[in-house]
């Protein structure tokens, strides 16, 4: 399995540099260009799956920026598999594509416009056997890609070089990625996610991939909300990247970063620890995130 750079930011941030606390960074965003990050790790084995059971179609769901849309439409054209792509909202059917559907599209991923009402339904098996029926046979990724075997791919996250880190961070989405970083993280380290949405049906959820208890979720980070952004954040991604001249994405893992630091700030660590971030990727919604940013606002992100 490909293992990614890590890179020492104790010096750039003085929450760390002034306690003699260690902060790196795991650079997963670099995996691929566009199957970054945990997506890489969550189609891994999915891909594999699909082709031995000989299917040539992947379908998969997601929101209108989802990176996972992006991904798997990547990954499809990459491995020859038909794509289609079930998108929340029949509103976006009309009009211009943002860019991550636009993407999506010209990797020759079937796009498919539901209602927010339809959407929830998706799980269902009546929802199910209409796709079959419109679409025929296809290998089902779930909303965000996770299932077991995405979970699989995410134990491969940590290595053997990160065995001395005492703390592991990472934003969390649909739970599958820190999933599988508590499944392979060591008795002495600590799981800390940050969850990039509101709510609490998560750690239900994380439960049914792992039992161990090693981990805890800081709800206190999200902005808002799912793909909510202040001007306080926009600023915050801004510096980091002059500071460190790594991008970081507007909705997950910035919002994580924020809040490590955050932390560090509030005397969470000890002067010991080595704490140990994860990139988990998603740049290609910083296009999206601008555009939206330009019709509202006089800020932007930096890119
Ligand atoms: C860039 C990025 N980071 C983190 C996550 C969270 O991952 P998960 O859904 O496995 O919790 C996602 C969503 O899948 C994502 O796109």
């Amino acid at each position: 399995m490909l293992k990614s750079p890590l890179v020492d930011l104790s010096s750039y941030f003085e929450p760390f540099s002034k306690r003699g606390i260690e902060l790196f960074i795991k650079r997963e965003e670099l995996l691929h260009p566009h199957i970054s990050g945990n997506k890489y790790r969550k189609l891994y084995f999915n891909l594999k799956a699909a082709e031995e059971l000989g299917y040539d179609t992947l379908l998969t769901f997601g929101g209108a920026f989802s990176n996972h849309i992006v991904a798997t439409a990547y990954a499809a054209k990459e491995r020859g598999f038909k794509s289609i792509g079930v998108i929340r909202g029949e509103e976006l059917a009309f009009g211009e594509l943002n860019p991550s559907l636009q993407f999506a599209s010209s990797c020759g991923m079937q796009l498919h416009f539901v209602s927010r009402e339809v959407y929830r339904e998706k799980h269902t098996k009546e929802f199910f056997e209409q796709l079959q029926s419109k679409f025929g046979s296809f290998y089902m990724l779930p909303e965000g890609g996770t299932n077991e075997l995405a979970v699989k791919g995410c134990e491969e996250i940590l290595n053997k070089e990160d065995e001395s880190f005492s703390h592991i961070a990472l934003a969390v989405g649909t739970g599958g990625t820190i999933s599988g970083v508590i499944r392979s993280a060591l008795n002495h380290q600590y799981v800390l996610g940050f969850p990039a949405l509101k709510g609490d049906f998560l750690k239900k959820d994380i439960c049914t991939f792992t039992s161990k208890s090693n981990w805890e979720l800081i709800t206190d980070y999200h902005f808002g909300g799912y793909a909510k952004i202040t001007r306080e954040l926009v600023d915050f991604m801004n510096d980091f990247y002059q500071k460190t001249g790594i991008l970081i994405d507007p909705i997950y893992t910035s919002k994580m970063i924020y809040g490590i630091i955050d932390l560090a700030q509030k005397d969470y660590f000890k002067p010991s620890d080595r704490v140990l971030m994860i990139h988990t990727g998603g740049l290609q919604a910083i296009d999206g995130m601008n555009t939206y940013l330009r019709t509202k606002y006089s800020f932007e992100i930096q890119s």
